[in-house]
């Protein structure tokens, strides 16, 4: 079987206005949070895709009886911070991140052992991040060389960490902080850089107490959780396509509807208003305890930038949508300090780099990011090598392309944005999918 391909067509025009599918971040957590709730959560806006089935799949079969009454709701009946019980296999994660390491907080503290898998790329990305903090707080866990398969042996006593974490990542966070729920005494993680905070958010949603400060997040074991209704905001990584597809070819304001802009999510917006991009934030409002806004979109004439570095972990997924953004834009863009790149669902500075001289554009991989120097976009084909986040990204692309791009191994599109040809066509990218 030929893994399916996108073809693109070459330039065209977006117009008129979508409305963004769930935020993946946010999906993930309403039904890890809501499966160790007391009482039921509703959730409305959930991302039904690939990732995100799989977490509901996972508390499944730990017992937790969700429904999915209609789409986009979820309702989980949840069984309380003690009521899983033990999966009858192993826990098949497929290629998300977030469900594997969030799933290894989550079962840190219970009386039974799990296993958790993935993909092939899933096996490749590093899992001891997560394992050696958990471990500190007494946890049993077992990688097979640092990666998946994981298994999380039950029956552990856990207890307190006051955990400085050295890589930003808020799965890392997140983990501990599940994991916290079952330790005794006040679990404090220290970051310093700012991480997507959802995980916290959620957590106050559901009654739990979460002290901060500056870069510092507590929690005393042993809380409650209870249930409630969780509004999932439109995913700003997905958005991120059209936001960038419009800056380089909106005719009049195009309009992305219902975008979460929590602050430690908007390193996009940021990063394209330096490049001189055109962004007008409306109608903000709150989601329960995540804001969100509608965004418009002007086309405009982009400028390279140094990236700075305090917005790279605030747009960590963007990059790959942020670099075609660069090779369209006057003059260079420079990103350092962003080598979480290279363990996402792939590499994703050598796949875009590859891409993008593919294409004719002039990229230089560096350790820790890329500089590109924008110019003409040329034809043909590019590898996603499996990442969806990459597949998008040519898609837009195409808009600035000299002839039809054709874009390989495009499935995993389905991971966090199944939607996404569709709504690309609808809002003028002359996308066909080719099996
Ligand atoms: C996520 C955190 C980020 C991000 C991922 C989702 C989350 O990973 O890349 O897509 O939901 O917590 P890291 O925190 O590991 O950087």
């Amino acid at each position: 079987m030929t893994a399916p391909s996108y073809r693109v067509a070459a330039g065209g025009c977006v117009r008129g206005e979508v409305t963004i599918p769930g935020d993946k971040s946010v999906s993930h957590r309403s039904v890890l949070l809501g499966a160790i709730a007391d009482g039921t959560t509703e959730v409305e806006g959930f991302l039904e895709s690939e990732d995100c089935l799989a977490t509901l799949a996972a508390m499944r079969a730990m017992g937790v009886e969700i429904e999915r009454p209609a789409p986009g709701r979820v309702v989980i009946d949840g069984v309380g911070l003690g009521g899983l019980s033990a999966p009858a296999q192993a826990l098949d994660m497929g290629n998300a991140g977030t469900a594997l390491r969030l799933s290894m907080g989550l079962l840190a503290g219970q009386a039974f052992g799990a296993t958790l898998c993935g993909d092939a790329s899933l096996s490749r990305r590093p899992m001891e991040r997560v394992a050696a903090p958990l471990r500190l707080m007494g946890a049993r866990i077992d990688t097979t060389d640092g990666r998946p398969p994981v298994r999380v042996h039950g029956g552990a006593t856990l207890t307190a960490i006051d955990y400085d974490l050295t890589v930003p990542s808020a799965q890392v966070k997140s983990a501990i902080l599940l994991a916290a729920l079952y330790a005794g005494g006040e679990t404090s993680v220290t970051e310093h850089a700012v991480t997507r905070d959802h995980t916290e958010r959620m957590l106050r949603a559901f009654g739990v107490e979460v002290r901060g400060s500056a870069g510092r997040v507590s929690i005393q074991g042993r809380q409650r959780l209870t249930g409630g209704f969780v509004r999932v905001p439109g995913d700003i990584s997905s958005a991120a396509f059209f936001i960038v597809a419009a800056t380089l070819a909106a005719e009049g304001g195009f309009l992305i509807r219902d975008v979460g802009v929590n602050p430690t999510r908007t390193g996009i917006l940021d990063i394209l208003k330096l490049m001189g991009a055109d962004i007008r934030v409306g109608n903000r409002r709150l989601f329960g305890d995540e804001p969100v806004a509608d965004l418009e979109v002007h086309a405009s004439a982009l400028t390279g930038i140094e990236v700075p570095r305090a917005l790279v972990p605030l747009a960590i997924d963007e990059f790959p949508v942020l670099f075609v953004a660069a090779a369209a834009a006057n003059g260079t863009t420079v990103v350092r300090g962003a080598e979480e790149l290279r363990v996402k669902e792939s590499d994703r500075i050598l796949v875009m780099a590859n891409g993008l001289r593919a294409l004719g554009v002039d990229a230089e991989p560096l350790p820790d990011g890329m500089r590109i120097t924008g110019g003409p976009i040329g034809a043909g084909h590019v590898d996603s090598h499996g990442d969806h986040r990459i597949a998008m990204a040519f898609t837009v692309a195409a808009l600035k392309a000299s002839a039809a791009l054709e874009i390989r191994d495009v499935a995993n599109v389905a991971t966090s944005f199944p939607d996404f040809p569709a709504l690309a066509r609808h809002a003028g990218i002359a996308v066909d999918e080719l099996r």
